[in-house]
């Protein structure tokens, strides 16, 4: 019984945050039929290049439904992203990454933030096609088509629309790029007036970050291309907080992969203090994914009144000094017992 899903325990700070995570979700009632896959560095150490391997591959083509925990990959060599792979096979093209300010549980700035990114997410500079043209010159390819602007651009309004959203920003440099970038934001315009309720906007990107970085509350929903939205959606989570905070999903029209922004924190791994709640956070959007929202909301409410409770992890900035620092296992623990909670 339960809905089967695929769950890989990762690298670095994965399995403790997995481990935890799944702890909180089995313990609200979530009903999972778990299939373990191991992909990821190890896996690509075993000699299988793309770092996953068939029988993987199989589980997430039946499952259709992926809870992934962060993996390692090498910079500047080495073997080619497998989160880029796995998108890209999957055919995840959207990704969902809301922020929201938690204040003043979670100290910020912005109390009223509250964003969501959608990134593009097959498209853009992220294809890895790259070359070296000469001795001394490299060159990667930047691929935009016109039904990957389409779909994105199409997700991003009927996401706003069917959360009573109001506003769209598009953010391109289409000032420079103008084919490609200049692509996104034509395709913006097209689709935008389809969707009168909702105010449409488009800023070049390094003003709008600036922005998001400096009153993100005036942003609603964000739309921009793979390489923005990524880098946009780690900046909002800080401003908002902390990185380990924030969840994503990564939808296809046939499956969908849920997972933290962050990556797999090497510098901490190990230690049993890394914060779980970007993962668990994803795993709540899985489980209203799979029609399982009861047990989603269980699972909010009980890690809301933690943090209320002045129950963090480290990275989490509080001038409260009455605020408890935990380590991973605390802090999940902490959660199981405040389920039930309102
Ligand atoms: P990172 O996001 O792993 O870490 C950045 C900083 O934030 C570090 O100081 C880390 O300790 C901290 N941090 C991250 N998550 C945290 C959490 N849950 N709790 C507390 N602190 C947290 O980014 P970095 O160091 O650039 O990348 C490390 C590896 O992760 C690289 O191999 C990278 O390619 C990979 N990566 C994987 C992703 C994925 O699997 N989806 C996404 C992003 C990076
Ligand atoms: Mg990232």
């Amino acid at each position: 019984s339960g809905t089967p899903v695929t769950v890989s325990f990762g690298d670095g700070i994965g399995p403790e945050i997995m481990q935890a995570s799944l702890r909180v979700m089995l313990a609200a009632g979530a009903h999972l039929a778990i299939e373990p896959i191991t992909v990821g560095e190890s896996v690509y150490r075993s000699g299988h290049a793309a770092g996953i391997t068939d029988d993987a591959w199989e589980s997430l083509r039946r499952t259709k439904v992926f809870f992934k925990a962060p993996i390692t990959t090498p910079q500047g060599g080495g073997y080619k992203s497998l989160n880029v792979t796995i998108r890209k096979t999957l055919g995840l093209y959207a990704n969902l990454r809301p922020t929201v300010a938690y204040h003043p549980v979670v100290a910020t700035r912005h109390p009223g933030m509250d964003v969501v990114i959608v990134r593009e997410n097959e498209e853009d500079l992220y294809g890895g096609i790259e070359h070296r043209q000469t001795r001394d010159v490299y060159q990667c390819l930047k691929l935009i088509s016109r039904p990957g602007c389409e779909r994105i651009v199409r997700y991003a309004f009927e996401y706003a629309r069917a959360h009573g959203r109001h506003k769209v920003t598009c953010l391109t440099k289409d000032n420079i790029m103008k084919l490609t970038d200049g692509l996104f934001h034509k395709v913006f315009d097209e689709i935008a007036p389809a969707y009168p309720e909702i105010t449409a906007e488009h800023m070049i990107i390094d003003i709008g970050a600036a922005r998001l970085a400096d009153s993100p509350e005036r942003f609603d929903v964000i739309v921009t291309p793979n390489l923005y939205g990524d880098i946009l959606s780690d900046i909002a989570a800080e401003v908002a907080g902390s990185v380990g905070l924030a969840p994503s999903a990564n939808i296809g029209t046939h499956c969908a992969m849920f997972e933290a922004v962050h990556g797999s924190a090497p510098d901490i791994a190990g230690q049993d203090i890394a914060n779980p709640s970007g993962l668990l956070l994803a795993g709540v959007m899985m489980l209203r994914h799979i029609g399982q929202a009861e047990a989603a909301d269980r699972i909010h409410n009980a890690w809301l009144a933690t943090i209320e409770a002045g129950i963090h992890t480290a990275d989490i900035f509080s001038p409260d000094l009455s605020v408890q620092k935990v380590g991973t296992t605390a802090f999940a623990d902490a959660v199981i017992a405040r389920l039930g909670t309102l």
